[in-house]
């Protein structure tokens, strides 16, 4: 029997304007497993995470996350339910220092305010320390450790990628929503990035991936979902999406990159 889904959206809608971004998206993602979300540009891919992490209030639809109902929430507050995410265009303090960058990410920062953490002393020295050491390790982890004290907006795109990863592990998340992270990286630094998301998943991270690179999408996903005009069309495993009619005429018809 297949696990209960961590993270359930049903029906959700949401519309710009005349533009129906998000139409009636409906689709589950299961504990530990790494399901990418894949469509033309426009197809809605970002407007899902937005929605799912409270960016936007959808005008219809549920989200899920382990049972509890998102829809509503404040940022904040969903962040506090251990769900991450990172930006396809990054977001970041360009004049802090690379390791700053990455405590920004921690949990107790971003739900009591850095604020908070500075005039509780001498309790919050102590804190801050911890969060400087687990921001050290997901630098670490993500091979920029190197790059700790250097300025973050020097860093080359396809590194400031790589941050923002590191922040949005930070602050421990059971759910990581990643947008494009492949974007701005060599071929070498993405099959490095796929060992590394396969990596956060066998430690029971769930991960849901919005990516254009599909080498990449179709070696490490176990589940597909393509959005085509903001509809789920096809939903599978990589071998079964490949083979999909309507994708392939939906990626034909979408002006999918060439290198895709
Ligand atoms: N804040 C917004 N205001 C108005 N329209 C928006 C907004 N966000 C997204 N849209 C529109 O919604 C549609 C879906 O956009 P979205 O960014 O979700 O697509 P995407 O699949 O992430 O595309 P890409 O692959 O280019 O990143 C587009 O037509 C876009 O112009
Ligand atoms: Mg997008």
């Amino acid at each position: 029997m297949k696990a209960s889904p961590v993270l359930e959206i049903s029906n959700l809608e949401k519309a710009f304007g005349g533009v129906t971004a998000v139409k009636s998206a409906s689709f589950n993602v299961y504990p530990g497993e790494i399901c990418s979300i894949v469509g033309p540009n426009g197809a809605g891919k970002t407007t899902l995470i937005n929605l799912i992490t409270g960016v936007y209030p959808p005008n219809a639809g549920r989200v899920f996350f382990k049972g509890h109902d998102l829809v509503g929430l404040p940022p904040h507050r969903i962040v506090s339910h251990r769900i991450a995410r990172t930006f396809q265009n990054v977001r970041m303090f360009g004049n802090m220092s690379v390791i700053e960058n990455v405590m920004t990410g921690s949990h107790r920062l971003v739900t009591h305010g850095l604020l908070d953490v500075v005039l509780s002393l001498p309790k919050a020295r102590k804190e801050e320390q911890t969060i400087r050491e687990k921001s050290m390790r997901a630098l670490e982890l993500v091979g920029l450790a190197d790059r700790a004290k250097q300025r973050a907006d020097l860093l080359p795109l396809g590194l400031q990628k790589l941050l923002e990863l590191a922040r949005s592990l930070v602050s421990e998340p059971e759910l990581l929503l990643l947008d494009e992270p492949a974007a701005g990286l060599n071929d070498a630094e993405t099959e490095a990035l796929g060992q590394l998301l396969k990596g956060f998943c066998s430690q029971g991270i769930t991960i849901l991936l919005i990516e254009h690179n599909m080498p990449l999408v179709m070696t490490i996903s176990d589940r597909v979902v393509v959005l085509n005009y903001g509809e789920v069309i096809a939903e599978g495993t990589p071998l079964e999406i490949r083979a999909n009619p309507a994708v392939v005429a939906a990626y034909l018809g979408g002006g999918v990159r060439a290198s895709d």
